[in-house]
C-alpha cells in the first residue's frame, strides 16, 4: 500500500479510481511532492487492470491554485532546471487511460494546466479558470500557452494569459475548455457517473481512441488519419470487438475484458 501525504487515493470502484488533491492549507498548490505523488499514483493506475478511468478532483472550494509559489520562489534558474517537475508533468501527459477532471472553485495557473492534461473537464458552476502567472511576472510553465490556445482559440487564450483575468464555468463551456457544467455539489457525482460509463467500454478501444485524439494536436491530418486507420484495424484483432458486436446482435450488454 503506497502512502501519500499530498493526495488522497481512493480504492477503485466500478473501474474508476478517484484521486483528490489534498493540500487545503495551500489551496491545493502543486508543490513538487504533490506532483511526484500524482505521478506515482497514475503509474500504479496505469498498470492496474481494475482501474479503467481515473477521476481527478480538488476540494469543494478549489481545484488547485497553481504551482506552489513559495516553493518556486526558493528556486533559481538552475534549481528550476534540476527540478523533477517536468518529468512528473511528462508522466501525467503520457497517462494512457482516460483521465477526467472534476473542477470546483479556483482552477488557476498550474492547476488549470493540470485540468487541461485531463481528457475531459467537468466543472461546477462555481469554477473559476485562469492563468494568472502574468501577475507574478512569469508565464505558464506547464503547457498553458500551448494547450489553452488549442482548447479555446487564440483570442481568448491571449486574453487570459496576457491579462491574468479569470473566466467562469459557463464561459469555459462555451469556449470548449470544459465538456459539462453542473451544480457545484454535483460535480464529483456527475464526473464519476461519466467515468463509470467510460469504464464500461473496452479498455483497448479507449486507449487507442485517446491516443488517436491526442495525436491530432501533434500531427498533420493525413498522419492522424493513418494512425486512426491502423488503430481501427488493430482493434479488429481484439476479443472486445467481437464481444461488442456479438452483444449488439444478441441484444445484451457487452462485457469488455480488455483482451
Ligand atoms: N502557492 C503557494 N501557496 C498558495 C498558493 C500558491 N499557488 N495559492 C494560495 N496559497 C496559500 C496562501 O499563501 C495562503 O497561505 P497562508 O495561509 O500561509 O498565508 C493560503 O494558501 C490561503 O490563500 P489565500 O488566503 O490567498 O486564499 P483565498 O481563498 O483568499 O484565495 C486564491 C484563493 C484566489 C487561489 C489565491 O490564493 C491566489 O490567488 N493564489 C495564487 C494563484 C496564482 O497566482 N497561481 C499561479 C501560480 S504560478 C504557476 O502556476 C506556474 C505554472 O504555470 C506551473
Amino acid at each position: 500500500m503506497t502512502a501519500y501525504s499530498e493526495i488522497l487515493v481512493d480504492t477503485p470502484q466500478n473501474g474508476v479510481q478517484l484521486i483528490r488533491l489534498n493540500r487545503p492549507q495551500a489551496r491545493n498548490a502543486l508543490c513538487t511532492a504533490l506532483l511526484g505523488e500524482l505521478d506515482a499514483a497514475l503509474a500504479l493506475a496505469a498498470e492496474n487492470d481494475d482501474i479503467r478511468v481515473v477521476l481527478l478532483s480538488g476540494s469543494e472550494k478549489v481545484f488547485a491554485a497553481g504551482a506552489d509559489i513559495k516553493e518556486m520562489a526558493a528556486l533559481d534558474a538552475v534549481g528550476l532546471w534540476k527540478d523533477r517537475r517536468p518529468q512528473h508533468w511528462q508522466a501525467i501527459r503520457h497517462f494512457p487511460k482516460p483521465l477526467i477532471a472534476a473542477v470546483n472553485g479556483y482552477c488557476l495557473g498550474g492547476g488549470m494546466e493540470l485540468a487541461m492534461h485531463a481528457d475531459i473537464i467537468v466543472a461546477g458552476t462555481d469554477a473559476r479558470f485562469g492563468q494568472p502567472e502574468i501577475n507574478l511576472g512569469i508565464i505558464p510553465g506547464a503547457g498553458g500557452t500551448q494547450r489553452l490556445v488549442r482548447a479555446v482559440g487564440k483570442s481568448l487564450a491571449m486574453k487570459l494569459i496576457l491579462s491574468g483575468q479569470f473566466i467562469g464555468a459557463e464561459e469555459a463551456l462555451s469556449a470548449g475548455l470544459v465538456a459539462e457544467v453542473t451544480q457545484p455539489e454535483l460535480t464529483l457525482k456527475r464526473a464519476n457517473a461519466l467515468a463509470e460509463t467510460i469504464a464500461g467500454k473496452s479498455p483497448i478501444a479507449l486507449r487507442l481512441a485517446k491516443e488517436a485524439i491526442l495525436s491530432s494536436f501533434e500531427s498533420p491530418l493525413s498522419q492522424g488519419l493513418e494512425l486512426e486507420r491502423k488503430a481501427f484495424l488493430f482493434l479488429a484483432a481484439s476479443q472486445d470487438r467481437q464481444e461488442g458486436i456479438n452483444a449488439f446482435l444478441e441484444k445484451r450488454t457487452p462485457k469488455f475484458t480488455g483482451q
